[in-house]
Protein backbone atom coordinates (compact mmCIF):
# COMPACT_ATOMS: atom_id res chain seq x y z
CA UNK A 1 0.00 0.00 0.00
CA UNK A 2 1.34 3.30 -0.92
CA UNK A 3 2.27 6.23 1.63
CA UNK A 4 2.62 9.51 0.43
CA UNK A 5 4.24 11.60 -0.71
CA UNK A 6 4.72 9.21 -4.13
CA UNK A 7 8.12 9.63 -5.70
CA UNK A 8 5.08 11.04 -9.19
CA UNK A 9 2.53 12.54 -8.78
CA UNK A 10 -0.41 11.43 -7.15
CA UNK A 11 -3.54 9.75 -9.40
CA UNK A 12 -6.84 11.14 -8.17
CA UNK A 13 -9.87 10.05 -9.04
CA UNK A 14 -12.58 12.04 -8.22
CA UNK A 15 -16.23 10.42 -7.69
CA UNK A 16 -19.43 13.36 -8.24
CA UNK A 17 -23.44 13.56 -8.84
CA UNK A 18 -24.10 17.01 -9.50
CA UNK A 19 -22.73 19.89 -10.91
CA UNK A 20 -19.83 19.24 -9.98
CA UNK A 21 -18.10 23.04 -8.37
CA UNK A 22 -15.78 20.82 -6.04
CA UNK A 23 -14.84 18.63 -9.13
CA UNK A 24 -14.22 22.08 -10.78
CA UNK A 25 -11.81 23.83 -7.67
CA UNK A 26 -10.22 20.06 -7.66
CA UNK A 27 -9.35 20.64 -11.75
CA UNK A 28 -8.17 23.89 -11.31
CA UNK A 29 -5.68 22.72 -8.02
CA UNK A 30 -4.43 19.49 -9.54
CA UNK A 31 -3.96 19.82 -13.33
CA UNK A 32 -1.41 18.05 -15.63
CA UNK A 33 1.41 20.42 -14.56
CA UNK A 34 0.78 19.68 -10.56
CA UNK A 35 4.05 17.49 -8.99
CA UNK A 36 1.98 16.39 -5.92
CA UNK A 37 -1.21 14.94 -7.80
CA UNK A 38 -3.62 15.07 -10.89
CA UNK A 39 -6.98 14.83 -11.54
CA UNK A 40 -7.53 11.84 -13.91
CA UNK A 41 -10.63 10.83 -13.75
CA UNK A 42 -13.94 11.44 -13.05
CA UNK A 43 -16.92 9.12 -12.43
CA UNK A 44 -20.61 9.84 -11.69
CA UNK A 45 -23.49 7.73 -10.61
CA UNK A 46 -25.47 10.08 -13.14
CA UNK A 47 -25.38 10.25 -16.74
CA UNK A 48 -26.69 14.31 -16.86
CA UNK A 49 -24.15 15.42 -14.11
CA UNK A 50 -22.87 18.58 -14.45
CA UNK A 51 -19.56 17.22 -13.40
CA UNK A 52 -19.40 14.63 -16.41
CA UNK A 53 -19.42 17.93 -18.24
CA UNK A 54 -16.27 19.75 -16.83
CA UNK A 55 -14.38 16.53 -16.37
CA UNK A 56 -14.55 16.47 -20.73
CA UNK A 57 -14.08 19.86 -21.15
CA UNK A 58 -11.00 19.50 -18.84
CA UNK A 59 -9.77 16.62 -20.83
CA UNK A 60 -10.38 14.03 -18.09
CA UNK A 61 -11.68 10.70 -18.86
CA UNK A 62 -15.28 10.34 -17.29
CA UNK A 63 -17.15 7.79 -16.91
CA UNK A 64 -21.05 7.24 -16.22
CA UNK A 65 -21.83 4.37 -14.37
CA UNK A 66 -25.52 3.41 -13.02
CA UNK A 67 -25.97 2.87 -9.23
CA UNK A 68 -29.82 2.44 -9.12
CA UNK A 69 -30.18 0.02 -6.63
CA UNK A 70 -27.35 -2.15 -8.05
CA UNK A 71 -24.47 -1.53 -5.80
CA UNK A 72 -22.36 -3.89 -6.70
CA UNK A 73 -22.55 -3.43 -10.04
CA UNK A 74 -21.19 0.34 -9.63
CA UNK A 75 -18.23 -0.74 -7.11
CA UNK A 76 -17.13 -3.46 -9.31
CA UNK A 77 -17.06 -1.38 -12.88
CA UNK A 78 -15.64 1.65 -10.46
CA UNK A 79 -13.01 -0.73 -8.93
CA UNK A 80 -11.97 -1.95 -13.03
CA UNK A 81 -11.16 1.97 -13.34
CA UNK A 82 -10.05 2.78 -10.63
CA UNK A 83 -7.04 0.28 -11.05
CA UNK A 84 -6.92 0.62 -14.97
CA UNK A 85 -5.95 4.04 -13.64
CA UNK A 86 -3.37 3.36 -11.22
CA UNK A 87 -5.35 5.56 -8.90
CA UNK A 88 -4.13 7.05 -5.62
CA UNK A 89 -6.85 8.78 -3.91
CA UNK A 90 -10.60 9.23 -4.39
CA UNK A 91 -12.20 12.16 -3.97
CA UNK A 92 -16.00 12.31 -2.79
CA UNK A 93 -17.44 15.61 -4.09
CA UNK A 94 -21.17 15.17 -3.77
CA UNK A 95 -21.17 12.14 -4.51
CA UNK A 96 -24.69 11.35 -3.48
CA UNK A 97 -24.96 7.44 -2.75
CA UNK A 98 -23.63 5.69 0.42
CA UNK A 99 -20.61 3.19 -0.58
CA UNK A 100 -20.02 -0.49 0.80
CA UNK A 101 -18.30 -0.84 4.03
CA UNK A 102 -16.36 -3.57 1.95
CA UNK A 103 -15.02 -0.79 -0.75
CA UNK A 104 -14.26 1.83 1.66
CA UNK A 105 -12.51 -0.42 3.45
CA UNK A 106 -10.65 -1.62 0.47
CA UNK A 107 -10.00 2.22 -0.09
CA UNK A 108 -8.99 2.76 3.53
CA UNK A 109 -6.81 5.82 3.81
CA UNK A 110 -7.31 7.21 -0.06
CA UNK A 111 -10.70 8.29 0.03
CA UNK A 112 -11.62 11.70 1.02
CA UNK A 113 -15.30 13.55 1.35
CA UNK A 114 -16.05 16.93 1.62
CA UNK A 115 -19.93 17.71 3.81
CA UNK A 116 -21.12 21.15 3.88
CA UNK A 117 -21.18 21.15 8.23
CA UNK A 118 -18.81 20.93 10.47
CA UNK A 119 -18.87 17.44 11.61
CA UNK A 120 -19.68 15.93 14.15
CA UNK A 121 -22.70 18.35 13.49
CA UNK A 122 -24.93 17.85 10.94
CA UNK A 123 -24.13 14.95 9.07
CA UNK A 124 -25.87 13.23 6.35
CA UNK A 125 -28.41 15.10 3.69
CA UNK A 126 -29.17 18.42 3.89
CA UNK A 127 -26.72 19.61 6.17
CA UNK A 128 -27.38 23.66 5.88
CA UNK A 129 -31.03 23.33 6.35
CA UNK A 130 -30.24 20.92 9.75
CA UNK A 131 -27.92 24.14 10.87
CA UNK A 132 -30.16 26.49 10.26
CA UNK A 133 -33.17 24.50 12.18
CA UNK A 134 -30.41 24.36 14.72
CA UNK A 135 -30.28 28.01 15.40
CA UNK A 136 -26.00 27.62 15.12
CA UNK A 137 -24.34 31.04 15.08
CA UNK A 138 -21.23 29.08 12.80
CA UNK A 139 -21.50 26.34 10.55
CA UNK A 140 -18.76 25.65 7.44
CA UNK A 141 -17.44 22.58 5.21
CA UNK A 142 -15.35 19.71 6.47
CA UNK A 143 -13.37 17.11 4.61
CA UNK A 144 -12.39 13.87 6.01
CA UNK A 145 -11.57 10.30 5.30
CA UNK A 146 -14.08 8.42 4.57
CA UNK A 147 -14.62 5.44 7.37
CA UNK A 148 -17.85 2.92 7.39
CA UNK A 149 -20.15 5.46 9.03
CA UNK A 150 -21.61 8.51 7.38
CA UNK A 151 -19.64 11.22 7.23
CA UNK A 152 -17.72 10.17 10.13
CA UNK A 153 -14.15 9.68 9.66
CA UNK A 154 -11.27 11.39 10.40
CA UNK A 155 -11.01 14.60 10.01
CA UNK A 156 -8.30 16.63 7.35
CA UNK A 157 -9.78 20.24 7.47
CA UNK A 158 -12.34 22.49 9.17
CA UNK A 159 -13.67 25.73 8.03
CA UNK A 160 -16.07 28.07 9.74
CA UNK A 161 -18.44 30.34 8.33
CA UNK A 162 -21.10 32.50 10.06
CA UNK A 163 -24.47 32.12 10.46
CA UNK A 164 -26.38 35.15 9.77
CA UNK A 165 -29.59 35.90 11.67
CA UNK A 166 -31.30 36.61 7.91
CA UNK A 167 -29.56 33.20 6.00
CA UNK A 168 -31.70 31.15 3.85
CA UNK A 169 -30.61 27.53 2.64
CA UNK A 170 -29.65 28.93 -0.30
CA UNK A 171 -27.51 32.26 1.18
CA UNK A 172 -25.83 29.72 3.84
CA UNK A 173 -25.22 27.01 1.60
CA UNK A 174 -23.59 29.56 -0.97
CA UNK A 175 -21.49 30.77 2.02
CA UNK A 176 -19.95 27.72 2.83
CA UNK A 177 -19.22 26.37 -0.86
CA UNK A 178 -17.26 29.07 -1.90
CA UNK A 179 -15.06 27.60 1.47
CA UNK A 180 -15.40 24.58 0.11
CA UNK A 181 -13.54 25.64 -3.09
CA UNK A 182 -10.78 26.43 -1.25
CA UNK A 183 -10.72 23.26 1.57
CA UNK A 184 -11.01 20.44 -1.05
CA UNK A 185 -7.60 21.34 -2.22
CA UNK A 186 -5.97 22.10 0.51
CA UNK A 187 -6.86 19.20 1.94
CA UNK A 188 -5.66 17.19 -0.60
CA UNK A 189 -2.55 18.62 -0.41
CA UNK A 190 -2.18 17.88 3.33
CA UNK A 191 -2.48 14.32 2.63
CA UNK A 192 -0.72 14.11 -0.70
CA UNK A 193 2.36 16.05 0.89
CA UNK A 194 2.03 13.40 4.00
CA UNK A 195 1.01 15.51 6.43
CA UNK A 196 -1.89 12.61 7.45
CA UNK A 197 -0.32 9.87 7.54
CA UNK A 198 -0.46 8.80 10.80
CA UNK A 199 -4.38 9.52 9.98
CA UNK A 200 -3.69 7.16 6.95
CA UNK A 201 -2.03 4.35 8.91
CA UNK A 202 -4.72 4.39 11.56
CA UNK A 203 -7.35 3.47 9.34
CA UNK A 204 -5.25 0.86 7.70
CA UNK A 205 -5.47 -0.95 10.80
CA UNK A 206 -9.07 -0.85 11.47
CA UNK A 207 -8.97 -2.46 7.86
CA UNK A 208 -6.60 -5.24 9.27
C1 LIG B 1 -21.28 20.32 -1.75
O1 LIG B 1 -21.92 21.21 -0.90
C2 LIG B 1 -20.66 19.19 -0.97
O2 LIG B 1 -20.20 19.58 0.27
C3 LIG B 1 -21.83 18.25 -0.81
O3 LIG B 1 -22.51 18.32 -2.04
C4 LIG B 1 -22.26 19.58 -2.65
C5 LIG B 1 -21.70 19.31 -4.00
O4 LIG B 1 -21.59 20.46 -4.81
N1 LIG B 1 -21.37 16.94 -0.44
P1 LIG B 1 -20.83 20.40 -6.19
O5 LIG B 1 -21.48 19.31 -7.03
O6 LIG B 1 -19.39 20.09 -5.93
O7 LIG B 1 -21.01 21.75 -6.81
Amino acid sequence: MRTFPLARPARIAVFASGRGSNLESLLAAFGPDNRLGQVVLVVSNRSEAGALKRAAAGGVAAYHIPFGVDRERFEGRARDLLAAENIDLICLAGFMRVLSAEFVCDYAGRLLNIHPSLLPHFPGLAAPAQALAAGVEASGCTVHFVDDGVDTGPIVLQVEVPVKADDTVETLSARILTEEHRAYPEAVRRVLSGQENAAIEALRQVRA
